[in-house]
């Protein structure tokens, strides 16, 4: 039997040391991606989400953790830092203002990656170029342009551009249109959607906004202080959301309409800090719902049929009338 799965990791841990002590950023992650498919990667600021990221790529070292991709062995995931990343993991930050080198032009930016990985020269690999920025809706017209020449969205289409180079089969996008006017934010969200019916990739698509990730994602992961709290298929999770931290992220979405939800539930307080985590539920000192277990005993993420999971003493009922408990 082939195995569809094209990414899976397993019990990722990072911990930074600080002078307040071990920063727990991923503390025990666990998931994976299948073959062109889209997870949306969510959370507060400062939930991990980069620091896995970093970590899948081989930009940074993890502490422990099991990776496999694209049929290759599981392999401890420390043993991938510092090496090239993989040729079949591409990666489009959130701001191409940083990520572009400002001195290239459009051309040599979208070379570079073929130039270093490829036979192509010359015409050939003008073409390729030319090729790559029709893909993302440019043209040979940008091509001797600087990015301060560009807007942002045409400079992030060039990141995309150059992240495609490579064919990757799983292309990491960290925030990729936060950055961005508001006006070109959904353009760009389209353009990845249809490069990927095209090319078949698949994407981890982080964010903070909710209101984007049933448009582009098919399941979603939810992290909270480093671990993840909820996940499953995007519409499950949008209808019946389990965990209080989703229902209160799900809720500040101006554009979802919270009232097949029932009570409307608001996220009050800061995230504690990851080197002082609660005892319990780190979720509890915010949670309206918390009883005296939830301070004592840390609730384990249990994951049921096909990747629906959630880590809640007392998950949301479905019913709207019984989720005011
Ligand atoms: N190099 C580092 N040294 C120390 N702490 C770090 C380092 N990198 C990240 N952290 C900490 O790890 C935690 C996770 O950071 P990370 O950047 O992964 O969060 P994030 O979910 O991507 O946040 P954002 O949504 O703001 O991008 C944070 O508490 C952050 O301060
Ligand atoms: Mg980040």
């Amino acid at each position: 039997m082939t195995n569809p799965t094209l990414m899976s990791v397993n019990d990722v841990r990072k911990s930074f040391a600080t002078l307040r002590g071990p920063l727990k950023a991923v503390d025990g992650v666990s998931f994976s991606i299948n073959p062109g498919e889209t997870l949306a990667l969510v959370g507060e600021s400062g939930s991990g989400k980069s620091t896995l990221a970093m970590i899948l790529l081989g930009l940074i070292a993890a502490d422990s953790g099991i990776l496999a991709f694209d049929g290759s062995a599981a392999t401890p995931i420390a043993d991938r830092a510092h090496r090239r990343p993989d040729q079949g993991l591409g990666i489009v930050f959130q701001n191409p203002h940083s990520s572009l080198n400002p001195r290239m032009k459009v051309r040599s930016l979208v070379a570079e990656p073929l130039r270093a990985s490829s036979n192509l020269s010359g015409n050939a690999l003008a073409d390729r170029v030319i090729t790559l920025l029709e893909q993302v809706g440019l043209g040979r017209q940008h091509m001797e342009r600087y990015p301060h020449e560009l807007s942002g969205g045409q400079m992030q289409r060039v990141a995309i551009a150059r992240a495609l180079a490579l064919e990757p089969k799983l292309l990491i996008l960290d925030e990729p249109t936060a950055a961005l006017d508001v006006s070109v934010r959904m353009q760009t969200l389209k353009l990845l959607k249809s490069l990927q019916e095209h090319h078949g990739t698949s994407y981890l698509y982080i964010t903070h906004d909710l209101g984007t990730v049933d448009y582009i994602a098919d399941r979603i992961i939810v992290m909270y202080l480093g671990r993840i709290v909820e996940s499953g298929r995007v519409e499950d999770v949008f209808a019946a959301p389990k965990h209080p931290y989703t229902r209160a992220l799900l809720d500040a979405v101006p554009t979802l309409d919270p009232r097949s939800r029932g009570v409307f539930v608001t996220l009050e307080g800061e995230i504690p800090s990851p080197v002082n985590r609660p005892s319990g539920c780190s979720f509890a000192p915010r949670c309206r719902w918390k009883t005296g277990r939830c301070d004592e005993i840390d609730p384990a993420l249990v994951v049921a049929n096909p990747g629906r999971g959630f880590a809640c003493h007392h998950p949301l009922a479905s019913v709207p009338d019984e989720l005011d408990r």
